[in-house]
């Protein structure tokens, strides 16, 4: 879809009430001038999600979301912008205009691949449930024997690939798809002397890949007999499916994962459908590669709590240590279960059934407790050399915690754990710390303290609840005297509104932004009540006073800062200079 004209999302702006639309979602409660709700975002017993009727904004207290009336419909529908404001429009009745609401050749693409992939679901599905054959019928007694009953069969759509050169070949061009499309799609290989094609999944169980709104991206293919070659084989990367970028089975269970606000991360297909089926709903599969950056993002929408559950074998143990600095790093907070060895979940729920396997998840251990003890069967942690080994590779991972409480903590738990003085487990930490920096000298002055900081959101509300305020501050004030980035940045866009005349309100910016802190930022702002304050001519005075304080004396540290460097490195012509800037600035 090509851009929507910003006249269009001002209109949907001003026409689709949040107050209303948002009610439609979720029950609210009046609050004096706002209205109240349980958060939809997170799992909460007492409301802290806030609706602010007249600044049309919403804003969560508890996990800090908020935005306008579109976020919202974003987030709730997981929607992108373009989506989000066609959507609302449509309820509103404006028109968007039609050549705006053509694909653009690039999503085109996805949406064919999208669709021929879907014809493909149906066509092994199909066979898998009907197909008379012997082939067949043997493909549907392996499942039986391993327990995979006819619902989630149908659930996850499940299909059979027939032991055939080109039966979905054959399908698809009966549906008018060109070969070129066929291939890109992964679904068919080219013969080797380019002469002609064959289908990719031959005598295969397969199982399809949907994202999480129900899109088949790809599909796994699981070999029924033991001469067939690799176990399993997959879709090849294509202009919609990246190898480890999806997770398996999220499209079911995202919903349980948001409810429960937490999730089970397995390895593989039938790690998934197993536990599935017996009531495990808040589970996806990795797909039997260590966790990505791109499937911690998928999961961090939903929930912040991951419990991984690899095979209990080395692979398995190599995939979690993988993914676990990368999950801290991502700000997740982790914990991981474990199974007897040579058990994977889909052969210990059905041999142990699906009560003994939730008791192993509550059982499941903080990522330092599982790293130590994995750490502690590989060394020997009773010789100083061991310990030395162990909490050289332990110690990078308490360091990513940014959390000092959770980091020292580790600390005393290590030292207590291998008998080692925490001085010395701290020294190496600080050790650690100093490598990363970059700056060996003095350290940079403290600039832009909260203080300061909380001056210049003020000043912001105050030109976002009274436009008349943005053209004096606008007098006074230049961007580069302000120091928060992110505030610079919506004030540079108030600016710029203000300057085409566009109505400047809370709503009508936050689109701007798609950077979440800064739409939490402002929603919070916003929502927090100070319309008490009678006197917004003097509050605006002792604002900017104080901002130009601020901006002097960050220029002094800064000044100060330079000349102690020009200090250290003997530079006697720049120290002169520097000097004299200082003494101006003292004076002025
Ligand atoms: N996998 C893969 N390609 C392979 C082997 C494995 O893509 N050659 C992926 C699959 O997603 C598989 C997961 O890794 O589900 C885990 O592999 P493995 O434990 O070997 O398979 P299982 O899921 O246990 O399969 P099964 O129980 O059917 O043997
Ligand atoms: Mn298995």
């Amino acid at each position: 879809m090509g851009l929507i004209p910003a006249e269009i999302i001002s209109q949907v702006l001003d026409r689709c009430d949040i107050v209303e639309t948002i009610a439609g979602y979720i029950p609210l409660k009046r609050a004096g001038r706002n209205y109240k709700a349980l958060c939809p975002f997170h799992n909460e017993k007492t409301p802290s999600f806030v609706v602010g009727a007249d600044k049309q904004i919403f804003h969560c207290f508890g996990c800090g979301v908020g935005g306008n009336v579109v976020t919202f419909v974003m987030k709730q529908e997981r929607i992108d912008f373009p989506e989000a404001v066609q959507l609302l429009a449509r309820r509103v009745g404006i028109d968007i205009p039609e050549e705006n609401t053509e694909q653009t050749p690039g999503q085109n693409f996805a949406q064919q691949l999208f669709d021929i992939n879907s014809l493909a679901v149906s066509f092994f599905h199909a066979q898998l449930l009907s197909a008379a054959d012997q082939v067949t019928k043997s493909t549907r007694k392996y499942l039986k024997d391993r327990q995979v009953g006819l619902d989630v069969a149908k659930t996850c759509k499940l299909g059979f690939a027939q032991d055939s050169w080109d039966s979905l070949l054959n399908y698809l061009r009966g549906k008018n798809i060109s070969l070129d499309l066929m291939e890109k799609a992964g679904l068919i290989i080219p013969r080797e002397n380019r002469e002609g094609y064959y289908d990719r999944f031959r005598n295969r169980i397969v199982f399809p890949i949907f994202d999480a709104r129900s899109r088949c991206l790809g599909f796994g293919a699981r070999a029924i007999n033991d001469d067939q070659g690799a176990k399993y084989i997959n879709s090849p990367e294509t202009a919609v499916y990246t190898k480890g970028h999806h997770l398996y089975g999220f499209h079911l269970s995202k919903e349980a994962v948001r409810q429960k606000d937490s999730v089970l991360v397995v390895e593989g297909y039938m790690d998934f459908i197993i536990p599935f089926q017996a009531g495990v709903q808040n589970i996806v599969a990795s797909l039997g590669t260590a966790l990505t950056a791109e499937q911690i993002r998928l999961l961090r929408r939903y929930t912040q709590n991951v419990i991984i559950l690899f095979d209990a074998d080395k692979a398995g143990e190599e995939a979690t240590l993988r993914s676990l600095d990368l999950l801290i790093e991502e700000g997740m907070h982790v914990r991981v279960a474990t199974l007897d060895s040579g058990e994977d979940p889909d052969s210990f729920v059905r041999k142990r059934g699906v009560e003994e396997f939730q008791n192993r998840i509550h059982q499941a251990v903080s990522l330092f407790d599982y790293k130590l003890k994995i750490l502690m069967s590989r060394y020997s942690y009773k010789t100083v050399e061991g310990k030395s080994l162990i909490c050289g590779q332990i110690l990078p991972t308490i360091q990513k915690f940014k959390n000092a409480v959770m980091k020292f903590g580790y600390v005393r738990q290590l030292s207590q754990t291998l008998s080692v003085a925490e001085e010395a487990l701290l020294l190496e930490l600080q050790k650690d710390a100093d490598s990363s920096k970059e700056q060996p000298i003095a350290l940079r002055p403290e600039v832009s303290p909260d203080s300061s900081r909380v001056v210049e959101l003020n000043l912001l509300k105050l030109m976002l609840e009274e436009e008349a305020q943005i053209s004096p501050i606008r007098n006074e004030l230049e961007l580069s005297d302000f120091l928060d980035e992110k505030i610079k940045a919506v004030i540079s866009r108030v600016f710029e509104m203000s300057d085409q005349g566009v109505h400047v309100t809370a709503s009508h910016l936050m689109h701007s932004f798609e950077d979440n802190q800064i739409l939490q930022m402002l929603s919070q702002l916003m929502i927090s009540d100070n319309s008490f304050v009678a006197d917004k001519e003097k509050l605006r005075r002792d604002y900017i006073d104080r901002i130009k304080k601020d901006r002097l004396k960050f220029e002094r540290q800064e000044l100060s800062h330079q000349i102690r460097l020009a200090e250290v490195s003997g530079d006697h012509h720049t120290l002169e200079d520097l000097k004299h800037r200082f003494n101006q600035l003292l004076k002025g």
